[in-house]
């Protein structure tokens, strides 16, 4: 086993958002803590190598640098706020990140907007991000880069006259070659991915597409290495790339769900369920994560069963997200015709058939939700994980629970032998499953169920900080093994 995790570099998260929530409240700016597994793995290391966070806040204001001053003593770890104007928010977020990358990735090129205005906004707010790295970093901190707006960084930094060691994790797909390829910017994305000295990506099939990309634009660049951490060498240079499937902190979401005021507030939602067979769905209102797709599957089990009528039922929790960018808002319309459209065909005194929440929802009563539920429905077209799936196994310590997990999420690869696994496309085999689910006999459920999580108290989102940097950490190629081995 290496030490490298236990190198001494400081280290340096970057991520568009901050972990923090800022907010306007009575004409002065407050932060808070964010929810999300990034922060929880890695702010204890961030405090334990005196680290920084660089991001943007989101929110901004006189009085911003001093209630992140006041954050960072408080978490033990320093936050490096870089604003973003209003020019900035529209080109580099909303646009190119939102109406381009998001969209490309995911494999769904009718949304994509490939204005070149967009790509000058995401070099400009990229380079900001840079330039806050280039003044607050250490010859030998190690910069941790996350995610698809920030593809630039390491080679901004290069062109600054900065040498650090820079990691990147994209925690969404990268798509096929010939997907990739029609992007006009595609030759300057690979070469400033290839600036890293460590890609890492979700799954090993996002790692061979990226290299397949790379071989299309460079026919004679070469792949050396086997296992989970391989270099692609090209015009010279070397990158390391891997694939680290992100998880969860599995024991928190157990210690969670055993709360007493958990166990309750579950069994209460269960007992006005009654008897039936609970479905559930919680997701970023997104066109990747498959939610008419899924009502539409929903709405095909009902009308081919109609002996399940009044038996069945789905709570679907849709978290409002990225409101600006045209294509959210209007599937904000068409979920809720679907919605209403089910209910008003099939609903009953007493039956109502899905019941909608749009709002965000707290992670207690999150955790109640899938805790009660009988099976949980990832349905994503496309996604480079789905913690979801993850989180809705770590509450079913009652082991009577269902996932039903897409093949196209990330999480397919390290539970499709224990989830009920669908074609989101398909709405027959979708509501097959679901049938399937409610006639599996409790023992079956619960060995499927106990061998999902035994695959993620091992491969929780500690694991994947200690992999990732281990791998960063480390000159050679191959596995980089857990903690336990
Ligand atoms: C995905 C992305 C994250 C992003 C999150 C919320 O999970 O991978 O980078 O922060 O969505 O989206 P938002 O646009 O609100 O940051």
């Amino acid at each position: 086993m290496e030490q490298s995790t236990h190198d001494a570099r400081r280290l340096i998260v970057v991520s568009n958002r901050l972990p923090v929530r800022v907010t306007h409240e009575e004409g002065k700016l407050r932060i808070r803590q964010g929810a999300g597994g990034l922060v929880t793995a890695l702010a204890p290391v961030l405090r334990d190598r005196g680290g920084l966070w660089v991001g943007w806040p989101g929110a901004t204001g006189p009085g911003l640098n001093a209630v992140c001053r006041q954050f960072s003593k408080d978490a033990g770890y320093l936050l490096r706020p870089v604003e973003l104007d209003d020019a900035d928010v529209a080109g580099f977020y909303q646009g190119f990140s939102n109406e381009i990358v998001w969209p490309l990735f995911h494999e769904f090129m009718l949304p994509c907007n490939f204005l070149p205005t967009y790509w000058e906004a995401y070099r400009r707010a990229n380079a900001k991000f840079s330039a806050a790295v280039a003044a607050a970093g250490r010859p030998d901190d190690f910069i941790w880069v996350h995610d698809y707006h920030l593809m630039l960084m390491a080679k901004q930094l290069k062109e600054m006259g900065k040498s650090f060691r820079v990691g990147f994790f994209l925690h969404i797909p990268f798509p096929p070659a010939d997907i990739f390829l029609r992007l006009p910017w595609r030759r300057q994305v690979v070469d400033a991915l290839l600036e890293f000295d460590l890609v890492g990506f979700q799954t090993l099939k996002d790692r061979v597409n990226f290299a397949e990309s790379v071989r299309r634009l460079y026919p004679g660049s070469r792949r050396k290495g086997r296992g989970q951490v391989v270099s692609v060498s090209s015009r010279g240079r070397q990158t390391r790339i891997g694939g680290f499937p992100i998880s969860i902190d599995f024991q928190s979401f157990v210690r969670d769900a055993a709360r007493q005021e958990a166990v309750a507030a579950a069994r209460k939602l269960r007992e006005a369920f009654g008897n039936r067979f609970v479905l559930f769905g919680a997701d970023r209102l997104d066109y990747s994560k498959g939610i008419p797709e899924r009502l539409n599957a929903f709405a095909h089990l009902l009308e081919s069963s109609p002996e399940l009528h009044g038996k069945v039922c789905l709570i679907q929790v849709t978290v409002p997200s990225r409101e600006e960018v045209p294509m959210y808002r209007d599937m904000l319309a068409q979920v809720e015709r679907l919605v209403s459209g089910i209910n008003g065909r099939f609903a009953t005194p007493g039956w109502t058939p899905v019941n909608y929440i749009y709002r965000n929802l707290p992670r207690e009563e999150l955790i109640t939700y899938y805790m009660a539920a009988d099976m949980c429905l990832v349905t994503s077209l496309g996604d480079g994980m789905n913690l979801v799936a993850k989180e809705y196994v770590a509450c079913n310590a009652a082991l009577t629970g269902t996932l039903c997990l897409s093949e196209f999420a990330g999480a397919a690869m390290e539970f499709h032998r224990h989830a009920a696994m669908i074609n989101p496309f398909d709405v027959e085999g979708v509501a097959r499953a679901i049938r399937e689910a409610m006639d599996t006999p409790a023992a079956v459920r619960r060995r499927h169920m106990r061998a999902l999580r035994d695959i993620l108290r091992r491969f929780d989102v500690f694991q994947w900080v200690d992999s990732f940097l281990m791998a960063a950490f480390s000159k050679r190629l191959g596995d980089f093994p857990t903690k336990d081995g």
